[in-house]
């Protein structure tokens, strides 16, 4: 046998397509040339395969060897197809059956001892196997919990590349080695009932989860901004199957995913520091393109603390996802794509001394003022339905003790109603959430009466809320009424969304 094939899946973004390799021997000079695309880490490739090879007892082929991996055209990266190179070679060599590998999918990276080595994106790789028809993979055993999350699939867990070679001379089985043994322990979340008094914040992180409104927390420092917004991801419901998929895969090709507990049930939640570069937050990368928290807290929450201390070039890097719900990062070798539909909350001083605002040791000129907010840029703030001004409680409140508080646990029953009772209205509109109704829908599909609209056309007319927010305005109110049970929104539903907006940033 001289030429012999193997499959392997190229990802790029969370996309995975297979790839078949070929490997060819031929009488002439010893060497080895490969074709389709190989980035660099390709050739290093070929000499961790030879290694891996010889260290798993066998021998390196003396021939002059062609590697090619197709379709050519495809941007191939990364270590994913070492175990298959490696094969194609053995079973050219004759040193293997070639005919079982026909029926498998060949994933993983190789050590230079043979060992397969966790690898990022095995779980976008076999799903896209398994959407192939493909009907049996093999994976590093590392990788086999998050490999076993596909349906529809066969997924084996190698340890030593000595092992697969084993197998297919008819020795044992492979093992599935590393099924996941548990269920993530749900790592302890913060809770609402360590909060006291800030009804209107608590209010906030309520609605906002029930409608999925971007919100913003403005006041000054130890006012509670920062504790609010940790505990809004605890009262998200949690993600549906398909959602828990594509966020697992997300993770995968960041090579986040714990090896026993692979599936992410829980929105996730990103709070880069401010200091963090636009490719940490977008995504980015010089050669493999690797998602940034804006991909990693897809249908979860992104918390940008302290948002006006950010370089404005990253804030503005997040208005296209912001827009698309996707990030698109180009490369030489191609386009890759990575979802990117997250929450987004803000918390802001009013001012870049961070003193309590007015307090007497702030010594910050209004125009200093006017800049800090302005870096948050008005684009950025059109989007977010809840702007919040927070007070910091007072030491007797704190001192009234916690036994009033609400725990998250009742706030999140609410609000997985409110989720329902919304996802119902909105039944093949291609939304689910109120955050995703666009304002014009709003004022025609679910129009609201003049009746009860009242309080927001009041605060028009006397320019307290631009058009914009007065359609945030209904946005919220209706967030408000499906908390409430309420089929529609009251007056009052509308007043309280005209209270949920921040006398200081008003647009
Ligand atoms: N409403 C509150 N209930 C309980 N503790 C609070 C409250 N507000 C502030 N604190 C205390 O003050 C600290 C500072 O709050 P933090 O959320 O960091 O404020 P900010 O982010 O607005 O500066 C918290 O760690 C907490 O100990
Ligand atoms: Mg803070
Ligand atoms: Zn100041």
């Amino acid at each position: 046998m001289a030429l012999a094939r193997t499959t392997s899946v190229a990802v790029v973004g969370i996309d995975g397509q297979l790839v078949e390799i070929q490997a060819d021997l031929a009488d002439g000079l010893p060497g080895v040339t490969m074709i389709g695309l190989p980035d660099a880490a390709l050739q290093e490739a070929r000499d961790r395969i030879r290694a891996a090879i010889v260290n798993s007892g066998e021998s390196w082929p003396v021939r002059r060897m062609t590697l090619a991996l197709l379709p050519a055209t495809l941007p191939k990266r990364g270590s994913m197809f070492d175990v298959a190179l490696a094969m194609a070679v053995l079973a050219a060599a004759g040193a293997v059956p070639a005919e079982p590998l026909r029926e498998v999918v060949l994933l993983g990276e190789l050590g230079l001892d043979g060992r397969l080595r966790s690898t990022r994106g095995v779980l976008p790789a076999v799903a896209a196997a398994a959407r192939a028809g493909v009907r049996r993979v093999v994976v590093p055993g590392a990788n086999v919990g998050e490999a076993a999350l596909v349906p529809r699939i066969d997924v084996r867990g190698v340890e030593q590349l000595a092992d697969l070679i084993g197998f297919l001379r008819g020795g044992p089985d492979l093992t599935v080695s590393h099924r996941p043994r548990r269920r993530r322990r749900e790592r302890p979340q913060p809770d609402l009932r360590d909060i006291v008094g800030q009804a209107v914040g608590r209010r906030a992180v309520e609605v906002a989860a029930a409608g999925r409104h971007h919100l913003l927390f403005a006041g000054p420092p130890g006012s509670g901004k920062t504790m609010l917004a940790e505990r809004l991801p605890g009262v998200l419901p949690p993600l549906g199957v398909d959602e828990a998929l594509e966020v697992s895969a997300i993770h995968s090709v960041a090579g986040l995913l714990p090896a026993d507990a692979p599936l992410v049930r829980r929105p996730p939640y990103q709070a880069p520091h401010h200091t963090a570069s636009t490719a940490a937050l977008v995504g980015g990368g010089s050669v493999h393109a690797r998602p940034g928290a804006v991909s990693l807290s897809h249908r979860g929450v992104l918390f940008l603390d302290e948002a006006p201390e950010f370089q404005s070039g990253v804030l503005d890097a997040l208005r296209q996802p912001l827009e698309s719900g996707e990030v698109t990062i180009a490369r030489s070798g191609g386009v890759a794509h990575f979802p990117a539909r997250f929450q987004l909350v803000l918390a802001a001083n009013p001012c870049p001394c961070g003193s309590p605002s007015g307090g007497a040791d702030c010594r910050c000129t209004s125009s200093a003022k006017r800049r800090y907010v302005s870096r948050m840029s008005g684009p950025l703030l059109d989007r977010v339905d809840l702007q919040v001004w927070l007070l910091p409680v007072t030491p007797a409140d704190l001192l009234a003790g916690l036994a009033v508080a609400e725990p998250t646990e009742v706030v999140a029953a609410r609000v997985a109603a409110a989720r329902a009772a919304a996802a119902a209205r909105l039944a093949g509109t291609g939304w689910r959430t109120n955050a995703e109704v666009p304002g014009p829908e709003l004022r025609t599909r679910w129009r609201l009466p003049e009746s009860t609209t009242a309080s927001a056309d009041r605060s028009l007319d006397r320019g307290e809320l631009s058009a914009r927010g007065y359609d945030r305005v209904l946005r919220l109110a209706w967030s408000i009424a499906d908390l409430g049970g309420r089929e529609r929104p009251n007056p009052t539903d509308v007043a309280e969304a005209v209270t949920l907006r921040s006398r200081w940033v008003r647009t």
